[in-house]
């Protein structure tokens, strides 16, 4: 059967189609099958990529070295700051170095444009963990959690999805461009200012038409959350995002906190609750000390610790399927054909 993937970069879900997302995320469960009962398979043996985090990283970078290692390939991880990238060498120049060395390049970084620029002169495959505007790998992982846990399995334009809070980042994004390919029912709940506009929406999913009907954008959270199977939310302070707005933004969004009284108004008991993290739910950390001293708060950020850490999330769930999803796109754009 021929692989459509093989060769392929992806920077965003927009650069893959339904088909080629089911694929994935079949090989991903296969890939997580096999590993639960000790029979894994190796398909890359030998083959070498380059990753470069320009941001921090913990599951994602961790998901890349354990997935490398199941699948015997060689990782080099760079840090740009320790490379002539940018610096003495431009990334023309880098990317034409990596092409002479490696299989493929995993990128995580601030800005979409340089993701765009290596794929420019890359002649091997470029995966995207992170920019500004996306994050396909989070939520490809997510879809094969959100499929583990629905009764309609990978039937996603059966689910029901709401996605609160700051809805206009790259988690946002991709899940924007993951229910306009899979025809999922999305609810993107916040105050207008962090909702996205019809022409934002068109940018994003790369259409002309001005009418998506399953993509509804509202401030009232009983009318978002209204019937909804799954609750997604994700920080109120991504890593381009500037502290020093946080103050006005927690004014507008406090409302919309997944908290158990929000919870509640979905009149289901089974909502099921993901977030990509990190996430400020506790006060474990420097960061949210800072926060919930300076802005007075007593329970979470964008979500409280109880509902974080109730039986309805799934947010480590989520972290497991990354190592799947990881191996699964690997083994695509990397092998001509794959019989599984
Ligand atoms: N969700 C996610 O991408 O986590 P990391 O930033 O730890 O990789
Ligand atoms: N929106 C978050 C996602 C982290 C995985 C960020 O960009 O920091």
């Amino acid at each position: 059967m021929k692989n459509s993937l093989y060769k392929k970069s992806l920077l965003s879900l927009k650069d893959i189609n339904k088909n080629e997302i089911k694929k994935i995320l079949l090989l991903s469960k296969k890939l997580k099958y096999l590993k639960k009962i000790n029979k894994q398979k190796s398909f890359l043996n030998g083959k070498k990529i380059v990753s470069i985090f320009e941001l921090n990283s913990t599951r994602t970078r961790c998901a890349f070295e354990i997935s490398a290692f199941d699948q015997k390939i060689n990782i080099t991880n760079l840090d740009v700051k320790n490379t002539h990238m940018g610096e003495k060498e431009s990334i023309e120049d880098t990317i034409k170095i990596f092409n002479c060395m490696y299989d493929a390049i995993q990128y995580r970084g601030p800005s979409h444009k340089i993701i765009k620029e290596i794929k420019k002169y890359s002649t091997i495959p470029v995966w995207n963990a992170l920019t500004d505007k996306y994050h396909p790998i989070q939520i490809l992982s997510d879809l094969l959690t959100i499929s583990e846990y629905s009764k309609y399995k990978e039937n996603f334009s059966k689910i029901n999805l709401a996605y609160i809070g700051d809805c206009k980042n790259n988690i946002a994004n991709t899940i924007l461009e993951a229910s306009n390919i899979l025809d999922i029912k999305i609810n993107m709940i916040s105050n207008k200012k962090f909702l996205p506009s019809k022409k934002e929406i068109n940018y994003i999913i790369n259409s002309k038409k001005n009418k998506h009907t399953k993509i509804f954008c509202t401030e009232d959270k009983e009318k978002g959350l209204k019937n909804i199977d799954f609750i997604y939310t994700d920080t109120w302070l991504s890593m381009n995002q500037n502290f020093r707005e946080l103050d006005k933004k927690i004014k507008l969004l406090k409302k919309y906190q997944v908290n158990k009284n929000l919870l509640e108004k979905t009149k289901n008991q089974d909502i099921k609750i993901l977030h990509c993290m990190p996430a400020i739910h506790d006060e474990k950390t420097e960061l949210s000390k800072k926060i919930f001293k300076k802005f007075n708060i007593k329970n979470g950020l964008e979500i409280t610790d109880d509902v974080f850490n109730s039986k309805n999330s799934l947010i480590f769930e989520q972290v497991k399927n990354k190592i799947y999803v990881i191996q699964a796109i690997m083994i695509l754009s990397l092998k001509k054909s794959v019989i599984f």
